[in-house]
């Protein structure tokens, strides 16, 4: 990653691009699901963040790309104005890709104009700059993941990229890691040096019972296992939202994987569809794309749970934990609550995280999709427990055991 905040900002824009490069006009137009954006989307919002929460405020005489984009490529920011509906975004033919690449274009070069005096730039400015920055690194993950399932639902599962490579995982035999109770500091202090979401603030203590951790991920061969033994059938091992999902949707394996046999692509082996395509299950590789759901099912299965986000947060310190970054995000049984003391950012971006904080579940770590420095060991991700279409897979805990 480049040193100064201009070269971080074009390398920044450009990697976005540059993960758009393998789709096609077409590719990146269509909305697979209400969920996912489309790939032109992913663009054009991530420059309309620029050009609402930074230009316009901050850089005199700015001159706005095109009026009509304020309502097409807003979000979910009630203070920015009204704006398209998420599940219709696939619907906006027009613009066409070439004009959202000239409104990137337009927006960078008054960032450079913006970014050329960093000296005048106030505090306040300066923090705005550096979310826009982590939002479009953000946006890229989801261009990848949404991308995906986009092309699987192409009868013929095409790749996105060939030669893209999946992660595999540390191996061996689980080593249980104990951490004994104790009280101690999650979170970030809102004057700690370096980027953080206002959703990692403020530091704060608890008290965290002893627990022990798992040092590294569950990998497909283990979850292949939990589904060979019945586990989608086994009431016993689901909450109840979960096994009524499962029914509704007839869910029996992850997202992306096929069964021997499976008429989209007949093989006499299990194999899984990744940006690479269609290829063999790697059975040493992370399982993902899993609902919260399935990796509670599987949890109970093994006879283990779902760690909470603090007891992750605290053993992501421990030198024995492997992948705790950069494989698979990690289903927590925390819910996403607001931290004791928690104060939203002020302005439009006080909406960026806090009115999210109902109905989801917290994931912990980073995938191998996540932009390069867009980890920590205090980020909290949050996805609805249902969500499968993120590179979400787990690592179990248990309950320490005392012998009295
Ligand atoms: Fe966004």
């Amino acid at each position: 990653m480049p040193d100064s905040l201009t070269s971080k900002y074009s390398y920044i824009r450009q990697h976005s691009l540059n993960l758009a490069a393998p789709l096609s006009a077409e590719d990146q137009c269509v909305q697979s699901m209400p969920d996912a954006s489309p790939a032109k989307w992913h663009l054009a919002h991530t420059s309309w963040f620029f050009e609402n929460v930074v230009l316009a405020p901050h850089l005199p005489n700015y001159q706005v790309f095109d009026e009509a984009f304020a309502y097409l490529f807003n979000s979910y920011y009630e203070a920015l104005g009204p704006r398209h509906p998420r599940p219709q975004r696939g619907l906006l033919t027009r613009p066409a890709l070439s004009q959202v690449w000239a409104y990137r274009h337009h927006v960078d070069q008054a960032m450079q104009r913006l970014l050329s005096h960093p000296d005048r730039l106030s505090p306040q400015t300066l923090a705005l700059i550096e979310l826009g920055m982590n939002h479009e690194q953000q946006h890229q993950e989801l261009l990848l993941t949404d991308a995906l399932h986009l092309l699987s639902c192409n009868p013929q599962l095409p790749a996105y990229d060939a030669s893209f490579v999946h992660p595999s995982a540390h191996l061996g035999e689980v080593q249980w890691l104990t951490f004994e109770e104790g009280v101690h500091t999650f979170g970030r202090s809102a004057d700690q040096a370096g980027f953080s979401f206002d959703n990692e603030t403020p530091s704060h203590q608890r008290v965290v019972q002893g627990f022990q951790m798992a040092n590294r991920l569950v990998n497909c061969g283990e979850y292949l296992a939990f589904i060979q033994d019945g586990g989608y059938d086994n009431a016993d091992l689901w909450l109840s939202e979960g096994r009524a999902q499962v029914l509704q949707h007839g869910w029996s394996c992850p997202l992306y994987w096929l069964a021997p046999n499976d008429p989209r692509a007949p093989a006499d082996h299990w194999q899984v569809f990744g940006l690479n395509g269609l290829q063999a299950l790697d059975l040493n590789a992370p399982v993902a794309n899993l609902s919260f759901y399935e990796a509670l099912a599987f949890a109970q299965w093994s006879h283990a749970r779902l760690p909470t986000e603090f007891e992750w947060e605290l053993a992501s310190g421990h030198a024995a934990m492997q992948d705790m970054h950069s494989k698979v995000w990690q289903w927590t049984r925390s819910a996403y609550e607001p931290y004791p003391g928690f104060v939203p950012a002020s302005g439009a971006v006080r909406e960026y995280n806090g009115k999210f904080m109902v109905g989801q579940q917290v994931l912990r770590g980073s995938s191998f999709a996540t932009p390069a420095l867009h980890s920590r060991h205090t980020y909290r991700n949050f996805f609805p427990a249902s969500a499968r279409w993120q590179f979400s897979g787990l690592r179990l805990a248990k309950d320490l055991k005392h012998s009295f």
